[in-house]
């Protein structure tokens, strides 16, 4: 297979943007809308048909007007800001660069950008994303068409260690953790609590603690606590969970950038059990 090129000009304008999106994050406090843009741009993603995805085709008023993307106008138009600074990076790129972003002014960690996707103006139709309202199967039947795993559910609701609801936005109120702007496992220890006073948890939230399989990757990621499991967390989230969610639709990409090296191998070496084998050692 022929190595993809990297257009070198194009990487210096996402370090530009990157540090636009920066400034701009911090100063107007968004991350947590910032990341769920580039989760719905992604999260529509078909691997049978290879449709959806991140493909920027969420910046069309026919896809961020359905239902689930309520709000998400916000998220846009904060990135047609940077667009204008940084007309060559395609909006696909741009949106997933917003997310990595969001994680990582949070204090999350940093992660690599694999770039050059292409936007699309092929809107899924509604109803790809998760409906919080419904349970287990529908999580899996949702992420399972991504070609995600039960661990990516669990991991990747952890997202929700940002922001909150909003009722005219979801008919949600309220944050998920005392503190939304804070990227930490702190989801998945307010989720193992009865009750945890003024929190938000969703039914699919919830459905993460009544399944069996679901509940004990959510009592995994809620001990990731002292800093040495925190920066075994931070690493799982950046080299797996965060690289394929936003990278997964380049796997054959990755495979072959010198950048994107490690996130290449642990894609292809990921045994199912290292994340715990990580922890375990290290407790
Ligand atoms: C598991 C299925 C999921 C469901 C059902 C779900 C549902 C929701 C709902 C209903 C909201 C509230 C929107 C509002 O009222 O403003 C929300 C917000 C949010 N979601 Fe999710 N979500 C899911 C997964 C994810 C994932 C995978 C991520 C990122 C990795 C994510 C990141 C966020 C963030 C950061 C917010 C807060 C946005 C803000 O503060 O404006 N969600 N989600």
């Amino acid at each position: 297979m022929a190595f993809p090129v990297v257009d070198t000009e194009y990487v210096k304008e996402i370090d530009k943007a990157r540090r636009v999106l920066r400034a701009l994050i911090t100063l107007k406090n968004c991350a947590p809308i910032m990341l769920r843009l580039a989760w719905y741009d992604a999260g529509t993603y078909d691997v049978s048909t290879k449709t959806g995805g991140p493909n920027g085709s969420i910046r069309n008023e026919e896809e961020y007007t359905h239902g689930a993307n309520n709000g998400l106008k916000i998220a846009l138009d904060f990135c047609e800001g940077v667009k204008a600074k940084h007309p060559k990076i395609t909006y696909a790129d741009l949106y997933q660069l917003a997310g990595v972003v969001a994680v990582e002014v949070t204090g999350g960690p940093t992660i690599d950008f694999v770039p050059e996707r292409k936007d699309s103006n092929i809107c899924p139709k509604e109803g790809q994303l998760p409906d919080a309202k419904r349970g287990a199967p529908h999580l899996r039947d949702i992420f399972y068409r991504m070609s995600l795993s039960d661990k990516d559910i669990v991991a990747l609701s952890g997202g929700h260690t940002l922001g909150r609801a909003h009722p005219e936005r979801s008919g949600f109120d309220g944050p998920w953790t005392n503190e939304p702007l804070k990227f930490d496992n702190s989801y998945f220890v307010e989720l193992l609590k009865e009750e945890s006073e003024g929190l938000l948890k969703l039914p699919t939230d919830k459905a993460l603690l009544d399944d069996s399989e679901f509940r004990k990757y959510v009592e995994l990621y809620s001990k990731v606590n002292t800093i040495t499991q925190f920066v075994v967390f931070v690493w799982f989230l950046q080299t797996f969970i965060l690289s394929r969610l936003f990278c997964c639709f380049y796997r054959p990409y990755l495979h072959h950038t010198c950048s994107c090296r490690s996130v290449g191998i642990l894609l292809r070496a990921y045994p199912a059990n290292l994340f715990e084998q990580l922890t375990i050692v290290l407790v």
